[in-house]
């Protein structure tokens, strides 16, 4: 395609959030036939029908040629975003396309009042990698064998600076707030229950061990 067709096309993509179902075979459509996981109908509904806002699709000439599907929920008392699946067109890709899917995902993250955001990319995908490090995302793991391929991944990950989720939190309607900060308590109370627990469990090891020791010494 000329250069000047090219650059034509990439200023008229439009982005557009899921609306409805109509959408959905859309979405399942342009990831079968760019992503090398394949995924059921049940995955595609798990995250779509639960988090609709964090479903974004690229428009050229109306065909979609980039989508984005996200949740956003409570990960060990985080507030965790998580980016399941992006894609970009082959005939559509270096466009800042799928720059701009995350972003946009990113946003709606952050004024839900997100900790942060992770990922999963094979190793080898240079170009994820390079895109997501240039949003800031960090190597946060690495994952051996993580794909049903036997592909390594890395865990990517963004953390959100503390004040920008507190300036989103404060925003945020009164029981959204609850919500994440009871999913934080609640997480902790966890955390010291098995420690405590986990305590226990040692300080009767200790004892029987003592008292069989005493019983053989006798
Ligand atoms: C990865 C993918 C989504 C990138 O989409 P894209 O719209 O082409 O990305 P962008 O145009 O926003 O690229 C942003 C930056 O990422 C980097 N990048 C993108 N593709 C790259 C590639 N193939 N090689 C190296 N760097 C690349 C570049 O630095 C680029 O910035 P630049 O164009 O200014 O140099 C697309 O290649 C794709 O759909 N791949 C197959 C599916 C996939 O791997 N999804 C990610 C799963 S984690």
């Amino acid at each position: 395609m000329a250069s000047e067709e090219r650059r034509a096309e990439r200023a008229e993509i439009e982005y557009k959030a899921y609306e409805d179902e109509h959408d959905l075979p859309v979405v399942m459509d342009l990831v079968a036939s760019e992503l090398s996981e394949p995924y059921s109908i049940f995955t595609y509904r798990y995250f779509i029908a639960s988090w609709p806002g964090l479903c974004w699709m690229a428009y050229s000439r109306g065909k979609c040629v980039g989508a984005i599907v996200c949740k956003l929920d409570d990960h060990r008392g985080v507030f965790r975003g998580y980016i399941a699946m992006l894609v970009v067109a082959k005939t559509h890709r270096k466009y800042g396309i799928g720059t701009e899917l995350v972003r946009r995902s990113l946003k709606v993250m952050r004024e839900a009042g997100a900790d942060e955001c992770v990922l999963e990319a094979e190793e080898c995908n240079r170009g994820a990698l390079a895109l997501y490090q240039h949003l800031g995302f960090i190597r946060d793991k690495y994952l051996v064998r993580y794909y049903l391929n036997g592909v390594n991944a890395f865990r990517l990950k963004l953390l959100l600076p503390q004040e920008v989720v507190d300036k989103h939190r404060a925003a945020l309607p009164d029981e959204a707030k609850k919500r994440i900060e009871k999913a934080a308590t609640d997480y902790e109370a966890r955390l010291q229950k098995d420690e405590a627990a986990a305590a226990d469990k040692e300080a009767e090891t200790e004892a029987a061990v003592a008292s069989e020791t005493a019983a053989n010494l006798e």
